[in-house]
């Protein structure tokens, strides 16, 4: 975004249907990808291992958690697309994105809950690659916090790029430490 040259009068507008369509994109990965093991009914634990019921409720308030950021990226691209959001609503989502990121690292990643355990789709290198996994989530926290202090100055303009750095941040730890969709 910086450095990039303005246009003409349209370029705001060309420039808000770009970050609309690269966050509705991202946001659409991040947000309503269905746990895969769960689509496929397939079975929570294999026979083999022990079940630890304390940490399938654990990943399963992590899951729930994770959607309340996903619903908050929702109210975003409703913004974005003028659908009835307004900056105040993308304020409230900042925070509760900044929220949840916070809990993040290690509250809801604790080891013992990767893919296998209950529904997890959490990639067992979350717990080898733990410090990228912790930088990943610094940055969301990074990119909600500026998304907060830009929609505090009631500026639609102003939001756009912090919107655009949440949505990367989300991406950027999925594609690392998620499970792929088939
Ligand atoms: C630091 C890494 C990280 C960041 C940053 C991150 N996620 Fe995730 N997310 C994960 C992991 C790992 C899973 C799989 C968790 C599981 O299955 O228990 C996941 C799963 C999800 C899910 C699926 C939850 C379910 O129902 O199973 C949603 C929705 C989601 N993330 C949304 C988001 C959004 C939106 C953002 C950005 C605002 C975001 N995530 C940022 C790591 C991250």
């Amino acid at each position: 975004m910086a450095g990039s040259p303005r246009r003409s009068r349209s370029s705001g507008r060309a420039g808000a249907a770009a970050t609309m369509a690269a966050v509705a994109g991202l946001a659409l990965l991040a947000a309503s990808a269905p746990s895969p093991l769960r689509a496929e009914g397939k079975p929570v634990v294999a026979a083999s291992e022990a079940v630890r019921p304390d940490l399938v409720r654990l990943i399963s308030r992590r899951q729930t958690e994770l959607r309340r950021m996903g619903a908050a990226m929702r109210v975003v691209g409703r913004f974005l697309k003028a659908e009835g959001a307004n900056i105040a609503d993308v304020g409230a989502s900042a925070e509760v994105i900044r929220a949840v990121a916070a809990e993040l690292t290690p509250d809801l990643f604790p080891e013992g809950t990767a893919i296998g355990v209950g529904l997890s789709a959490a990639r067992p290198e979350i717990w080898r690659d733990w410090d990228i996994f912790k930088e990943r989530a610094t940055a969301l926290r990074t990119a909600a916090a500026r998304l907060t202090a830009a929609a505090t100055t009631g500026s639609a303009e102003a939001v756009r790029g912090p919107i655009l750095e949440v949505a990367q941040a989300c991406g950027a730890c999925h594609e690392l430490f998620r499970r792929k969709l088939p």
